[in-house]
């Protein structure tokens, strides 16, 4: 398939973020500046050329739900030095007239080594995003300013050290990095500056006991006075609830009173570890706080080393964001996930099915709500992906293995569910329990022309048709 071809295909999103072209991994740089919000994400245009380079591609919105690709074209490429295997993830700060992007430069020297100890570099590279209306995304980028090299970080880390989450606080800047240490712990630096510019080691967040050999994408949450490190640790596959996934994404709660932005040691229990998503797909989330104070959480709909498909039938395009899911804290310090509420704009249609009842919708793209669930339930989509709840338990449950590439079935402990919200998207659906207090995404690849859904226990069921948020955003802004 041509990439000119790959937005027509039936697996062409209608609210969720795919690449123009070629690949698409962790969302970076989210922030909103003037109205505009800005997204932006891992990014290889060559895909599935070997080697793709990777940088950051760009996407902007004035509501969330309708986007517009800011070019085919990197946003932030991999073209100095610095940064010559990979524009890695990192964040976005509001200032004065823009934003500061901050991102990890990686650069694998040629030769023989573990890429670990050795053979690896990881600085941390600055660029200052003015707005200006003439240029591509309403964003000017200046020059990249190298700012951390290997040799700045702890005499403890390997050459593992990327993703920078940085924050302004209290008159002072933090950054937080994820690393590996020697001894194959995972943990976060944290570094502190004046002037966002020139940083010093500050201190460190651990776990108490092993949390995985590297900690990927840390963010922090900020809701209510009480902080949350959001942490994506590698080597988890052993662990009893983790699928034989190596990759996991969750948060840790830290102790009332604690901050990341601090210095010195600060140690959390892993067992208050939370996974944000138990479905297939979901990786690197990160989020930013809007200009009406929203914390909201984007992610990755895929995982680095899962062993499902998520190109089949040599699609030519490869993965897709979560929808902007607003996070809220619990009175028990649980996060909650729920779509943004613009997203209701794209409802069209409503239906409603009370009871066992069966629904043919002509787009596959649907809003699903169970507002008062009672009992067991059991929703089909297509007769091949099928989401149910009892007995404390949600499962979701591929019935057709080409729908799902690869993936069989997950479940998440839910005591008492009390709701249901399915968003169905051409090849994504999300399903939100007891008000996005557990979420599970998933891929899918339905190969019918039009979306059935066939409700079970269902008291009752209300069904949005949903419209088409990305068309036309493939033309260049
Ligand atoms: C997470 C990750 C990050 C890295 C980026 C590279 O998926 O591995 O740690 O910065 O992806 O694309």
């Amino acid at each position: 398939m041509t990439n000119a071809a790959a937005h027509h295909d039936p697996w062409r999103m209608g609210f969720h973020i795919m690449p123009p072209t070629g690949w698409l991994n962790d969302p970076n740089g989210l922030c909103q500046l003037g109205g505009t919000y800005h997204v932006f994400f891992q990014y290889s245009p060559d895909w599935p050329a070997p080697h793709a380079p990777r940088g950051w591609g760009h996407f902007v919105s004035d509501d969330l739900t309708h986007w517009r690709a800011v070019g085919r074209d990197f946003a932030i490429a991999p073209d100095t030095p610095d940064e010559a295997s990979g524009a890695y993830s990192g964040c976005a700060v509001p200032v004065e007239g823009g934003a500061r992007l901050y991102y990890t430069g990686n650069v694998k020297e040629p030769g023989d080594f573990d890429y670990i100890t050795a053979g690896r570099r990881a600085t941390q590279i600055l660029v200052e995003a003015t707005a200006d209306p003439t240029a591509p995304g309403g964003l000017a980028l200046g020059e990249k300013d190298v700012l951390l090299r290997n040799a700045d970080y702890p005499d403890f880390c390997t050459c593992h050290v990327r993703d920078p989450k940085v924050w302004h606080e209290d008159g002072a800047w933090w950054m937080i990095l994820g690393a590996r240490d020697l001894d194959d712990h995972g943990l976060a630096l944290v570094l502190r500056s004046e002037d966002g510019v020139a940083w010093a080691n500050a201190g460190t967040v651990r776990a108490t006991e092993p949390l995985g050999y590297m900690w990927e994408c840390p963010d922090r949450i900020e809701l209510g006075g009480r902080e949350w490190l959001s942490v994506c640790p590698q080597g988890m596959q052993d662990r009893p609830w983790a699928n034989g996934i190596r990759d996991q994404a969750g948060y840790l709660p830290l102790p009332a009173g604690e901050k990341l932005g601090h210095a010195g040691e600060l140690y959390l229990d892993p067992a208050g570890f939370c996974r944000w998503d138990c479905g297939f797909d979901f990786y690197a989330p990160q989020t930013f706080v809007d200009e009406s104070g929203r914390t909201v959480l984007l992610a990755w709909m895929g995982l680095p080393d899962a062993g499902f498909e998520s190109a089949p039938d040599g699609l030519g395009w490869c993965h897709c964001l979560t929808v902007p899911r607003e996070v809220t804290a619990g009175a028990d310090g649980a996060l909650l996930q729920r779509p943004v509420s613009e997203l209701e704009a794209l409802r069209g249609a409503r239906h409603e099915l009370a009871g066992d009842g069966t629904l043919a919708l002509a787009e596959h793209r649907a809003d699903v709500l169970l507002p008062n669930v009672t009992g067991p339930v059991e929703l089909a989509l297509d007769g091949a992906l099928r989401v149910a709840c009892a007995d404390g338990l949600v499962r979701l449950e591929f019935l057709d293995e080409r729908v799902g590439a690869g993936r069989t079935v997950r479940k998440a402990a839910c005591d008492g569910v009390s709701s249901l919200r399915i968003l169905v998207d051409s090849s994504a659906v999300e399903v939100y329990v007891n008000d996005g207090r557990v979420v599970l995404s998933t891929r899918w690849f339905p190969r019918s022309p039009a979306l059935t859904l066939e409700a079970r226990g269902a008291s009752p069921c209300l069904v949005w048709e949903m419209g088409d948020g990305m068309k036309g955003c493939y033309e260049l802004v």
